[in-house]
């Protein structure tokens, strides 16, 4: 079933690996709207620091990396199954951005200012047209802080873990649940507790704790509330 809404924002913030990206895919499916999983983002130069050696340990080398910053390019372009794939510059890394090496950095690269800047530029600008469900950290409260619709999400940590190592398994990375609990446990700590745009929800967003939906009744979830107050018909 597909409705017509008015032409708004979705935004979808929550913890790490709690199907964020899933629900907010489906939803912009329905509305026929654009899907845009910022995430991926802070994942495309996290993985260009590491290649390029300007991270080491916690330590990066931020002269280089702002230098750098200025000519890379990160989009995303459609693929054949219907999904999308993340491009550094014109290479496909969809599935390099994805592995637990890139999960464990991430959270430097993305607490970073300058970093930060460029992409909620980039993020506000693939915007200006509405139609578009984007899901991150900090979507409702500063990306689009005039959002129609803003989500947050959340669920247990255990309940996430479970749900990102069966994704890696399926893969075929090579993981270990305790990893991949450890890895969900300290993304949450860094996210909620960086000086910049930490994660919270925004006063006026909606909690959706899916520790216990599928994914059909999240999506249920979401469309009645669009049905409700979105609704063009
Ligand atoms: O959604 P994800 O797990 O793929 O995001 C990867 C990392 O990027 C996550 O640890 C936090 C960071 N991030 C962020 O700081 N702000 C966003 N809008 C999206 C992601």
């Amino acid at each position: 079933m597909t409705f017509k809404t008015k032409d708004i924002i979705i935004a979808f913030d929550g913890h790490s690996s709690c199907g964020k990206s899933t629900v907010a895919k489906a939803v912009a499916k329905e509305l026929g709207y654009t899907y845009v999983d910022s995430g991926a983002m802070y994942r495309m130069i996290t993985l260009m620091a590491m290649r390029e050696g300007l991270i080491n340990g916690d330590n990066i080398n931020t002269a280089k990396l702002k230098a750098r910053l200025k000519d890379i390019s990160v989009s995303f372009k459609k693929n054949n199954s219907g999904g999308q794939d993340s491009f550094l510059d014109d290479e496909n890394v969809e599935s390099q951005i994805r592995s637990i090496e890139v999960s464990d950095k991430v959270s430097y690269i993305s607490e970073l200012d300058f970093v930060r800047t460029k992409l909620v530029e980039l993020q506000q600008e693939m915007g200006r047209q509405k139609r578009i469900v984007m899901d991150g950290r900090d979507i409702g409260t500063v990306v689009f802080p005039n959002a129609e619709l803003k989500i947050f999400m959340t669920a247990s940590a255990k309940v996430r873990a479970q749900r990102r190592y069966d994704e890696l398994i399926k893969k075929g990375h090579m993981v270990s649940f305790e990893e991949v609990l450890e890895n969900i446990e300290k993304r949450d700590f860094i996210d909620q507790n960086r000086e910049i745009s930490p994660l919270k929800k925004a006063k006026d967003a909606i909690v959706l704790d899916n520790s216990n939906l599928s994914r059909e009744e999240q999506l249920e979830w979401v469309l009645d509330i669009l049905r409700k107050k979105f609704s063009n018909e």
